[in-house]
């Protein structure tokens, strides 16, 4: 059932509730993949009721990054959840997510939902200003408080996100705890094309060769954890072992070797640390992550 409005969403998950139902969300921003399958099929298996949002959130988005040419799919979103036997797919517009007025133009009332209207949850700097936090200011402002939201409307028992995110499933997992949300965080293994590329929407931006060179990312994270697993525990020897694949067609954003849960910084690595690289490839900005044990 596709709903758009949050008083319908909240009607239905009342009656489930009252059944005694467990509620599991999977919350995405649409241009569902196999990534996102996975989830949805966890939350299956694990829940009573599923409910996916589906929302392009423009808070957590800056000025200069791709909100509008994001992949808007949710013809065949909706389809491929009622396929899954998803009970709910929740795709709201702006205006119902943020109270924004009608009679004001899109980009204006978005500015003013980022300045000065809207109540906001920030998570620690500590946890933001480091990985993806440092170049997408604010990005980490705009998952938290609308994630909150999702929260709070359809109130579920599981939540299920993506481990290729593993940024932002630590700071969920920080605001869930520091602000004693009742909901369990679900966090599910990255799914990878056949070449070790990890699903993403944002592949679709990619060109073939630029798909070929995304393998990069993947093979840094690879031959770090194998230089790992063959005793090199020093973090700055590891990190260095990735420059002999990167060419003139990779601009390298970060590679860390971090605490998993912490995003503490460590001088040697062990089963707790995770290395997260971002790159940009074909003009496009991709992520990636491998732990050192399990997570
Ligand atoms: O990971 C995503 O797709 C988004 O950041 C999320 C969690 C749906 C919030 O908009």
């Amino acid at each position: 059932m596709l709903l758009n409005r949050i008083d319908e969403v909240r009607a239905e998950v009342k009656k489930w509730k009252t059944e005694g139902l467990k509620v599991g969300l999977v919350p995405t921003m649409g241009a569902l993949h196999e990534g996102h399958l996975s989830l949805i099929k966890k939350a299956k298996a694990e829940c009573d009721k599923v409910v996916v949002s589906v929302f392009v959130n423009p808070i957590q988005f800056g000025p200069s990054e791709d909100f509008d040419k994001y992949p808007r799919t949710l013809d065949a979103d909706t389809k491929l959840c009622d396929s899954e036997g998803v009970d709910i797919v929740f795709a709201p517009t702006p205006a119902e997510m943020y109270g924004t007025n009608s009679n004001e133009n899109e980009n204006s009332k978005l500015e003013r939902l980022s300045n000065d209207i809207l109540t906001y949850v920030c998570p620690p700097f500590f946890y933001v200003n480091k990985l993806c936090g440092k170049s997408r200011v604010g990005h980490f402002d705009g998952v938290c408080t609308v994630v909150m939201k999702l929260f709070n409307i359809v109130q579920p028992d599981l939540a299920f996100f993506g481990q290729k995110d593993a940024q932002q499933v630590i700071i969920i997992k920080k605001m869930v705890k520091d602000l004693n949300i009742p909901i369990q965080i679900i966090q599910c293994p990255i799914v990878r094309e056949k070449s070790g590329l990890a699903l993403s929407s944002r592949n679709k931006y990619l060109s073939e060769e630029g798909k070929k060179d995304a393998l990069v990312l993947n093979q840094i994270l690879n031959n770090i954890k194998m230089c790992y697993n063959k005793g090199i525990t020093n973090v700055e020897a590891l990190k260095e072992t990735a420059y002999t694949y990167l060419t003139n067609k990779h601009e390298l954003d970060y590679l860390e070797i971090l605490d998993k849960d912490s995003l503490e910084e460590k001088k040697e690595a062990d089963e707790n640390s995770i290395a997260l690289i971002a790159c940009k490839v074909d003009g496009v900005r991709l992520i990636d992550n491998i732990t050192f044990g399990g997570f």
